[in-house]
């Protein structure tokens, strides 16, 4: 079957089927091949890409400028204090500007809402560069990194550890469903996700083959886990919630005694980063005076360790984000 992606927006991978997302791996696999051969097809060549940022991005931000610059393109970063967005200009009206200016607009911010109106009056397409509730530009990344650790996705158990309702929960159980996986959300009950999503996910999983399953029960949601997963436990706009979610996830910590539970020599680590892992970061030092700890999510140990593989997911943020634009904008 020939998949065409051409002019489809990029918002949550609820939009996607199983094929076109195996897909966007598979182009995923071919431009980072290209690049390493020192390939370059300049597919996006007089294209104008619009980087719209309500919230900080490292990995995001570099990963679409990169990659647009990579295949011919044009970036251009608009930061929430740079532009009208919002505060002058409706999101309506912003979007229907840089529609005509632009072949295609980055969004990332709070609302998941905010995406969508861009999406409905841009006429271009739009990618969710992360919203409050998805963030499936990194889930292509994590995947396309599992899949190059153990060749294959479908099967693979997939351990979520910490907070189980924020953006990377939704995403990756969304897109874990979608593969085929065997998904796990190892969190305490209060930080389960939505229970509306988590049907949506069942639902899918029985067609393609996968599971779905929640538990506050450590030694249950890690058992023979190919991955484990963990993200922040204060996602970009909770800052206030540090204290009350330090106590709720100490115990989900990825530590080597976790790890260890899988029952796998070799079971991956991922995080989509930037983590928690030491105290060399602003936050991470006042939680260290605040609190005595030197990790939050994920210590040290296992962040430096082997089964660690975080910054092959962190390159593979720029290659499946090129895929993407490549596959919802060349000619
Ligand atoms: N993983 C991720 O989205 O990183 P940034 O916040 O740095 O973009
Ligand atoms: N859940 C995190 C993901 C960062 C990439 C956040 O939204 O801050």
């Amino acid at each position: 079957m020939s998949i065409n992606l051409k002019g489809r927006h990029f918002l949550t991978l609820l939009d996607f089927t199983p094929e076109e997302i195996h897909y966007l791996i598979e182009l995923s696999e071919q431009v980072k091949k290209e690049k390493k051969e020192g390939v370059f097809p300049r597919r996006l060549e007089h294209k104008n890409i619009a980087l719209l940022f309500e919230k900080n991005s490292t990995r995001t931000r570099c990963a679409f400028t990169v990659a647009a610059v990579d295949e011919g393109a044009h970036p251009e970063f608009l930061g929430k204090n740079d532009v009208q967005f919002g505060k002058k200009e409706s999101v309506a009206d912003t979007a229907r500007v840089l529609g005509r200016m632009f072949d295609g607009i980055q969004f990332r911010g709070f609302k998941h809402e905010t995406v969508e109106i861009l999406a409905q009056h841009a006429g271009v397409p739009v990618w969710n560069g992360l919203t409050d509730s998805y963030h499936p530009t990194q889930i292509l990344a994590d995947f396309l990194t599992v899949k190059e650790q153990r060749g294959h996705l479908k099967g693979i158990v997939f351990s979520y550890v910490g907070d189980g309702r924020n953006n990377m929960a939704n995403s990756l159980m969304i897109g874990a469903a979608k593969m085929g996986m065997d998904f796990r959300i190892v969190a305490p009950k209060s930080l389960f996700p939505d229970t509306a999503l988590v049907r949506t996910a069942t639902e899918i999983a029985e067609k393609t083959g996968g599971s779905i399953l929640l538990t506050d029960h450590i030694e249950e949601g890690v058992r023979n886990a190919d991955v484990i997963y963990t993200d922040v436990w204060v996602s970009m706009g909770e800052e206030a919630q540090f204290e009350e979610r330090i106590k709720l996830l100490l115990p989900y910590q990825v530590n080597t005694k976790m790890m260890a539970l899988t029952g796998k020599p070799d079971t991956i680590f991922l995080h989509c980063l930037p983590a928690f892992h030491d105290t060399l970061t602003d936050v991470g030092a006042d939680i260290n005076k605040r609190f005595g700890l030197t990790a939050m999510e994920v210590t040290n140990c296992v962040f430096e360790s082997a089964n660690s593989k975080v910054w092959d997911e962190a390159e593979n943020r720029m290659h499946t984000i090129k895929a993407v634009m490549i596959a919802t904008l060349a000619d």
